[in-house]
This record gives C-alpha cells, structure tokens and sequence, in this order.
C-alpha cells in the first residue's frame, strides 16, 4: 500500500511518519511538502499522484495560521480548499482513497448549550464558564457556521473532498501540538521571561496530541468506513486550563491569569466553545483518543529534547 502524506513537515505530517515507521512493512510512505509537492498546483498533484501509483493520500497539508488567514484570505482559500479540491479530483480518478485533515474552527462557537439560559450570571468570564460546562460537544452533523477565513476556507476543503472523491475520510481536529510550533512550546517560552501570564479563560475545546490522531488516521485507513470524524483527545478545557496543565505538569511556578477574549484581541474570531465529540468513531468502537491531560504528559516527556535545546534547561521550573 503506497501512502502519500502531503504537508508531511507539518506537526501532523511528522507524527504520522513516526506512526508508519512504527508500524513497519505493510506501508510504502512517500512524504511531500511544499518544496516537492505543491497541493495547490493541480498539473503537478495529477502527474505525482499518477507516476507514484498513490493507493492513500492524507493531507496534512494546510495554511494553519489562523490569524494570518485573515489577511492572505486568497491564499489561505488556495491551500485549504483548492489544494485539497486537487487532491480529491485525481483520488477519484485513480481509486484512492483520501483523508482530509478539517477542524474545529467550522462550528460558529456559540454555545452549543442544553441549559445555558439557565444561567444568569452578571460577570461574563464567570458566565461562559458556566454555559461551557453546561454544553454539549460538537457532533459530526451538527450545524457548521465558520466564523474566520480559515474556518470557511477549511469548510470548503472538506465539503469539495466530500463531493469529488467517495472514498473519503473527513476529519476534523483541534488546539493540536506535536514536532512544531504549538500553544504548549509558546506557554513554556514564555514561562522563562515572564513571572504572570494572561491566558483565555472563556473559550473551550480538546487539545489534541499530533501522536493520538495519527493512531486514529491510521486506523481509519485501513476501513472502508469513509465519511465525516471528529478526531480529538478527551475532555474539554479552556485555553487557561491548558496553560496551567502544563505548568502542572512541568512543576513551573509562573501565574496565569484568566482572561476574556475581549482582552486578548487577536485578528481572526475565535470560537467560544468548538470542542467536539467524537462521536462517529466512538459508535464504530473506534475512538482511540485518550484524556487531553493524559496525552499532555506523555508528549511533555517525549519533547524533552526540544525543551532542552530551547528552554536553556530551566525545563523543571
Ligand atoms: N495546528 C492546529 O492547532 C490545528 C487545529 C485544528 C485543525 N488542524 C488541521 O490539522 C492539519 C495538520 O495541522 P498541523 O498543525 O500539522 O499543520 P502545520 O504544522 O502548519 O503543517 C502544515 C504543513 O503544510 C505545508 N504546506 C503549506 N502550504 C502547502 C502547499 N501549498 N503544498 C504542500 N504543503 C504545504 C506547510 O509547509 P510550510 O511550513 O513550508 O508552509 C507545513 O509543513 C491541518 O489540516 C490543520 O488545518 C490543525
């Protein structure tokens, strides 16, 4: 089986090498990026896919700059949808399959709440809090409203894969760390300059390690049971959360602050609660993702190289 992993330098595109390496012979994986494979180029996707006889294709390639989206709107619409829209197209001409990475970021975040009117509180972080903890995760066919040019563009990827390729796995992600920048290296950087730290307290979602969607992906691949997945590590949390977690974990004395996103402004509108329940792996017996907080500690202690080199050992608080 030849597997084609595009964006293959990526978070994800590492993780899931490791994951095929660990699984050994059955395999033939060929890893892209942009310097070999530009997803966007639809003459170039057809002759690669087409020369190297490609049975899988798993896109893990993405213009994941949230905030920059914003202002590079046309070439975050090329990556996210026409690179994938490509993709799809010469899948289905060839009879392969193909898994589109999507995410959180396609549900409007408006509390998705059961009670929330319920709740009356004056003080608005404290009142989100409470609808958060009072809300039920996204499901797959709950109703998407992106609300950035990332969350649209990446909504247009998947509904162009749904459309032009049948053999598809969709599945979206979120808050996802792994070999790469991410929010857990960002929260440990900053520890070592700053004694306090402001952290969002009022938006809500899973953070994923790279590794257990890659487990996942993996799995699914090997099925013929093609179709939308919410894919992300158990339990749900708030950005404040996750930062502390870290600090937890690491035994870093630093302060962290809960803040609203009003006083976080940052370009692109952010969701206040994306976190998704994975519902259709988990009726399949397929849902292979562990607590957030468990996956949290396994990757602290894998990235320890990375911690060493650039956190000047002061990685123990
Ligand atoms: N990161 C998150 O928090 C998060 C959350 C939800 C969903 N997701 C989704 O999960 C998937 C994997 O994310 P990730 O964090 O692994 O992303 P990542 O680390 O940003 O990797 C994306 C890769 O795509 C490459 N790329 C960009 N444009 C390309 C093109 N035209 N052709 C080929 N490759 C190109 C990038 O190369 P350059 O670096 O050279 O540009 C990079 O290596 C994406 O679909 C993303 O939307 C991510």
């Amino acid at each position: 089986m030849k597997v084609l992993l595009t964006g293959g330098n990526g978070q994800l595109g590492i993780a899931l090498k490791n994951e095929f390496t660990q699984i050994g012979q059955i395999y033939e994986v060929i890893s892209t990026d942009y310097d070999t494979l530009d997803i966007t180029n639809f003459e170039q996707v057809k002759e690669y896919l087409i020369a190297n006889k490609v049975d899988i294709v798993i896109n893990c390639a993405a213009h994941t700059a949230v905030d920059k989206c914003e202002e590079a709107m046309e070439r975050a619409y090329q990556i996210n949808a026409v690179g994938p829209r490509n993709l799809a197209i010469v899948c289905e001409q060839i009879g392969a399959k193909i898994v589109q990475v999507s995410t959180d970021y396609v549900f409007d975040g408006a509390f998705n709440t059961l009670e929330a009117k319920q709740v009356g509180l004056e003080d608005v972080l404290q009142s989100r809090i409470e609808k958060a903890k009072l809300s039920r995760p996204w499901r797959e066919d709950d109703k998407v409203a992106p609300q950035s040019i990332y969350g649209t563009s990446k909504l247009m990827g998947e509904e162009l894969v749904r459309t032009l390729c049948k053999k598809h796995f969709i599945i979206r992600t979120a808050w996802l760390y792994g070999e790469g920048n991410n929010f857990v290296r960002t929260m440990l950087k900053l520890a070592q300059t700053n004694k306090e730290l402001n952290v969002v307290g009022d938006q809500f979602g899973n953070p994923t390690y790279a590794k257990d969607l890659a487990v996942a992906i993996v799995n699914l691949i090997q099925t013929e049971y093609y179709g939308v997945y919410h894919g992300t590590c158990e339990g749900t949390c708030s950005w404040y959360d996750f930062a502390t977690k870290i600090f937890e974990l690491k035994g870093i004395d630093v302060k962290v602050n809960k803040v609203t996103s009003e006083q976080f402004v940052r370009p692109a509108k952010r969701p206040f609660y994306s976190s998704l329940d994975n519902f259709m792996l988990k009726i399949q017996g397929l849902n292979t993702f562990r607590p957030w907080q468990e996956a949290l500690a396994d990757y602290l202690e894998a990235d320890t190289a990375w911690q060493e080199e650039n956190l000047g050992g002061k990685v123990n608080g």
